[in-house]
C-alpha cells in the first residue's frame, strides 16, 4: 500500500503468542490484556534498548474492546476496567515515549475471539481509529465471508486511507482465505491486489514457540516463495508476515531462537517480538539486537529472500541487498539479482546429534550469471566476525537445529590486488 509507511518492514513487539486473550484481571493482574500490561512492555522496550533498535509498534491485539459498542454513538469502546483511561491516553503515552501504537479488529461482523467486528461501520471505524492517534491496525477474517475479501479488504483501506490519518495496515487476508490453500491465486495477487490494499499481510497459520510450529511456516515460505509470487509481492510499502518472533519464550533453544531471527530477516518479514520483556533471557535479547541482522531485514531495497536450495535435511536461502555504493549511480533500484552484497542462510534442519558442513557457491545459489562470483569475501553476522576472502564455494559446519547467517560480497580481484599494494 502506497500510504508511505512500511518503505522496511514494520519493527515492535505484540501481544498475541505470549498473552493471548487472558482477560481475568482479578485472577491475572500482571499478563492479563490491559493497560498496565502495554504500557509496562512499552517502557521495557525503550530500557532494553529496543526501541532504540528501530522496534517502535506496541501492538494490541484481540480482547481490548468492550463486547458492546457505545449505544449512542456506535463506536467502538476500550474494556472499561481494563483499559480505563481509553486508547487515545495510551497512544498519547506511547507518542510521548517515541513509540507508536497497534490495535486489531476484524473485517467481519466479530473477532476471533467474539469482540465486536468492523462489518457495516468501516467509515466509523476507521475515523475512530484516526482520533484515538492510532499508527497501525491488525484487520482478522474471522466471521467474514472469504468469497468477499477482495471487496472488503480495499474498503476498509479506502475508508482508513479517507480518515485523514496514515495507519498502517496489516490484513490477514491470504491467512484466512480459503483455509490458506492457494492464496497466491487471490485475484491479482501481484498486481491490483494485495501490495496496493495492504501494508503487511499474514500469509500463514499463528505461530506459537514449539520449534515445529515454526518450522511449518519456513517449509511454506520454502514451498512458495520458490514459486516466485510472494517473493514479487514484497517491496517497499508491502511486506508477506509470516507472524510473530516467539524469540525469548520457553519453548526454543537459542539456536532455534537465532535461526527464526535470521530466517526474518531473509523474508524481510515485520518483527514483532511477541515475549515478556520482563523476563526475557539476556541471550536472547542479544539476538533481537543484533544490528547486522536487523540491517539485514531493514535493507532499503525490500527484496525478499527465496530458497535456493533444499534437501531433506538442509537449505540454503539467498537475499538481495542493497549494493555497494561504487557499484551502482542514480537512484533506481539495481537490476534485480545484480548486486554485489547478499545475506545467506545456511540452516540445518536435523534436529539430533548431527552437525553437517553445508556449502555455498554463489554461482550456483544465486540467479547472477552475468557476474563474475569467483571471489567473494565472508562475514559471520551472529559472531560479526569477518571470514575473510574465498574462491568458487565456501563451506561451514552448521550444528545440528541451526543455522548459519552469513553477508558475502562479490570481490574483483584487481580492486584488491590495488588497494592493498597503496
Ligand atoms: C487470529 C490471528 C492471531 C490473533 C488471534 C486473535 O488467530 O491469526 O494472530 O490475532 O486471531 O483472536
Amino acid at each position: 500500500l502506497d500510504n508511505g509507511l512500511a518503505r522496511t518492514p514494520p519493527m515492535g513487539w505484540l501481544s498475541w503468542e505470549r498473552f493471548g486473550c487472558q482477560t481475568n484481571c482479578e485472577r491475572f493482574p500482571d499478563s492479563c490484556i490491559s493497560e498496565s500490561l502495554y504500557l509496562t512492555q512499552a517502557e521495557l522496550m525503550v530500557d532494553l534498548g529496543l526501541r532504540e533498535a528501530g522496534y517502535v509498534y506496541v501492538n494490541i491485539d484481540d480482547c481490548w474492546a468492550e463486547k458492546e459498542r457505545d449505544p449512542n454513538s456506535g463506536k467502538l469502546m476500550a474494556d472499561k476496567k481494563r483499559f480505563p483511561h481509553g486508547i487515545k491516553h495510551l497512544s498519547d503515552m506511547f507518542h510521548s515515549m517515541g513509540m507508536k501504537l497497534g490495535l486489531y479488529g476484524d473485517i467481519g461482523s466479530a473477532t476471533c475471539e467474539g469482540y465486536p467486528g468492523f462489518e457495516g461501520t468501516f467509515d466509523l471505524d476507521a475515523d475512530t481509529l484516526a482520533e484515538w492517534e492510532v499508527d497501525s491496525i491488525k484487520v482478522d477474517a474471522c466471521n467474514a465471508d472469504e468469497d468477499l475479501f477482495n471487496t472488503t479488504y480495499p474498503q476498509f483501506g479506502r475508508a482508513l486511507n479517507a480518515s485523514g490519518r496514515s495507519i498502517l495496515y496489516s490484513c490477514s487476508w491470504p491467512n484466512d482465505y480459503y483455509e490458506r490453500r492457494h492464496h497466491w491465486e487471490i485475484p491479482d495477487y501481484l498486481n491490483n491486489g494485495i501490495k496496493q490494499t495492504c501494508n503487511i499481510w499474514r500469509n500463514y497459520f499463528d505461530l506459537h514457540d514449539p520449534w515445529d510450529s515454526i518450522t511449518k511456516t519456513i517449509d511454506f515460505w520454502a514451498r512458495n516463495s520458490s514459486m516466485d509470487v510472494m517473493v514479487r509481492a514484497a517491496g517497499p510499502g508491502h511486506f508477506n508476515d509470516p507472524d510473530m518472533l516467539v524469540i525469548g519464550n520457553p519453548g526454543l533453544s537459542l539456536s532455534e531462537q537465532q535461526t527464526q531471527f535470521s530466517l526474518w530477516a531473509i523474508f524481510s518479514a515485520p518483527l514483532f517480538i511477541s515475549a515478556d520483556l520482563r523476563t526475557i533471557p539476556p541471550e536472547s535479547l542479544t539476538i533481537l539486537l543484533n544490528k547486522e541482522i536487523i540491517a539485514v531485514n531493514q535493507d532499503a531495497l525490500g527484496r525478499q529472500g527465496w530458497c535456493a536450495e533444499e534437501k531433506p535435511l538442509w537449505r540454503i536461502w539467498v537475499r538481495e541487498l542493497t549494493p555497494t555504493k561504487s557499484t551502482f549511480s542514480g537512484n533506481d533500484p539495481p537490476p534485480p539479482g545484480s548486486s554485489d552484497r547478499w545475506a545467506v542462510v545456511l540452516e540445518n534442519r536435523q534436529s539430533i546429534f548431527h552437525s553437517r558442513n553445508i556449502t555455498f557457491n554463489p554461482t550456483r545459489h544465486l540467479p547472477t550469471k552475468a557476474f563474475n562470483w569467483n571471489h567473494f569475501s565472508i562475514r559471520n553476522l551472529v559472531e560479526g566476525q569477518d571470514l575473510g576472502l574465498h574462491t568458487n564455494t565456501f563451506s561451514i559446519l552448521v550444528d545440528e537445529s541451526s543455522s548459519a547467517t552469513l553477508l558475502i560480497r562479490r570481490e574483483d580481484l584487481n580492486t584488491i590486488s590495488r588497494t592493498r599494494r597503496k
